[in-house]
């Protein structure tokens, strides 16, 4: 895939579990190298390493700590994002809700993102998915249709975090594709060029 001409495409993932082993980011990992065999540029974001408030509407918050500033700036400077979470008595994290919170149409807005989720139980992460595509569209992101759901996912990551089922690995990697993929389409020259024809071109009649 050709990337944009004026800078390589940047993909990160948000990881909302903060546990040290954790299967969100096992699968986040996953993902991200979906993008990144499309050529992406990817970096996980680790919220473990980041020292954040919590969002108190002020606005006001990346004054009081340094970390809510760079987090900002990363995901500013992406053109596609990957999140992920841990089913939460069904729903997503507070912790991905609060990093989510602290931003808005500046960093996420037009951007496009992709979703997976894990959950211990066996009925998959679906809640924290539908809730989260939600959030996605009120920022207005484009929240591409592949995602994935990863059931009793302790048992889905073998001791080095990789899948242990190569066709969850692939559907991982396909989220990460379909977000670089489109993110490319998004952020081009081209296609903003095509993008400004399209909508300055004469209305079409139809067969009339
Ligand atoms: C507060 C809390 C609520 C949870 N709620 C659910 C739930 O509703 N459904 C479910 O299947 N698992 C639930 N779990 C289990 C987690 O989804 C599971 O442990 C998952 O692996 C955590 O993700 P992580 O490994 O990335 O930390 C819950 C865990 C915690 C700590």
């Amino acid at each position: 895939m050709n990337t944009p001409p004026h800078e390589p495409l940047r993909i990160v993932g948000i990881c909302g579990s903060l546990r040290a082993v954790s299967y969100t980011r096992m699968a986040l990992t996953e993902a991200l190298a979906g993008a990144r065999a499309l050529g992406a540029e990817t970096e996980l974001i680790d919220l473990r390493h980041y020292a954040l408030v919590f969002c108190d509407g002020s606005k006001q918050e990346a004054q009081r700590a340094p970390d809510v500033a760079r987090l900002q700036a990363q995901v500013r400077a992406a053109h596609g994002i990957l999140l992920g979470t841990p089913e939460y008595h069904s729903g997503y994290s507070g912790v991905l809700k609060n990093a989510l919170d602290l931003m808005g149409f500046e960093e996420l807005g037009g951007k496009v993102m992709g979703l997976v989720a894990v959950s211990g139980g066996g009925m998959g992460a679906a809640n924290a998915l539908n809730a989260l595509r939600v959030v996605g569209r009120s920022l207005h992101a484009w929240v591409v249709p592949e995602q994935v759901s990863i059931a009793q996912a302790s048992k889905q990551f073998d001791a080095a975090g990789r899948a242990v089922d190569a066709d969850l690995a692939e559907r991982l990697h396909a989220v990460g594709r379909q977000v670089a993929r489109f993110a490319y389409l998004h952020s081009s020259q081209q296609a903003q060029e095509f993008l400004r024809l399209w909508e300055t071109a004469p209305a079409n009649p139809g067969g009339r």
